[in-house]
């Protein structure tokens, strides 16, 4: 995969660029979303989610996507991330076009490229921490012994070193959501999504895992991309855009 020569040159769609910080403006996008549209056959009729969506993601951004429920945050994420294609227009990742991607190109696109962390962690409830991590690497064809040894890194990464064995569904809440973003960072991904990933914590944990995420996010020269509706961590992150009536704003972090 290549790289953007340019930053500009996208056509400015709806995206309000107000609050672009100047960071921002310097580095290479390694997302570039265009023109996108997406929208549902419903029995009641056309229901029509999103359109006209174009916006970029530099390099090292720390990104908060937010809006009302429904908004359809969770349905750009999964488009963002090959989980879901979209009715019209563009995502590029580092330059490739994710609607050129076969089949088998997505699936390695998904497993190389980006990792994502869910609201619900969606861990194997009776497999333990290490085993959990080291799935993404075994789906790649590591040995178990070589899984195991960088899926023990990472849980040390996420302050879980003493964990390793433990069954996931033993795990608090907390804990688990620090073990499925391990299993998100093991295959060392560019590109980390995260759908209200503290969502379902309380404040002291949802705390502990953003401010993990934020470390991770800047000692792997990560770019990430976080749902969220907690506007304290959308504060804290370095671009925040607002998903609302099928549109996207770019809001400055203090403002929100
Ligand atoms: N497969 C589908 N068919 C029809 N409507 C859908 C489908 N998936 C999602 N939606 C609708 O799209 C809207 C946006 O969903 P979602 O992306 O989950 O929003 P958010 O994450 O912002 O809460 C919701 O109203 C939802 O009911
Ligand atoms: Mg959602």
């Amino acid at each position: 995969m290549g790289t953007f020569s340019t930053s500009s040159g996208l056509p400015s769609g709806n995206t309000a660029i107000s609050g672009l910080s100047p960071s921002t403006e310097r580095a290479h996008p390694l997302v570039q979303v265009k023109n996108l549209r997406k929208e549902y056959t419903t029995g009641r009729g056309k229901l029509v989610l999103f359109e006209g969506l174009s916006f970029e993601v530099a390099q090292g951004d720390l990104l908060a996507i937010v809006g009302q429920s429904g908004a359809g945050k969770s349905t750009l994420l999964h488009i963002l991330g090959a989980l879901d294609t979209p009715s019209g227009g563009d995502v590029y990742c580092a330059s490739t076009p994710l609607k050129t991607l076969s089949t088998k190109q997505a699936s390695s696109f998904r497993n190389r490229e980006v990792g994502y962390v869910w609201q619900f962690h969606y861990l194997l409830p009776e497999f333990t921490a290490l085993e959990n991590v080291a799935m993404p690497l075994l789906a790649r064809g590591l040995s178990k012994a070589e899984a195991g040894k960088s899926a023990q890194k990472w849980l040390e990464q996420v302050e879980l070193g003493d964990r390793t064995d433990h069954r996931a569904g033993e795990l608090s809440g907390g804990e688990q959501q620090r073990v499925s973003l391990a299993r998100a960072l093991v295959t060392q991904p560019k590109l980390l999504l995260a759908d209200e990933p503290t969502g379902d914590l309380d404040g002291g944990t949802a705390d502990l895992v953003f401010r993990l995420i934020e470390r991770l996010h800047q000692s792997h020269h990560l770019t990430s991309i976080l749902v969220t509706h907690n506007m304290a961590l959308a504060r804290r992150c370095s671009r925040v855009l607002r998903l609302e009536k099928g549109r996207v704003e770019e809001l400055h972090p203090q403002e929100v």
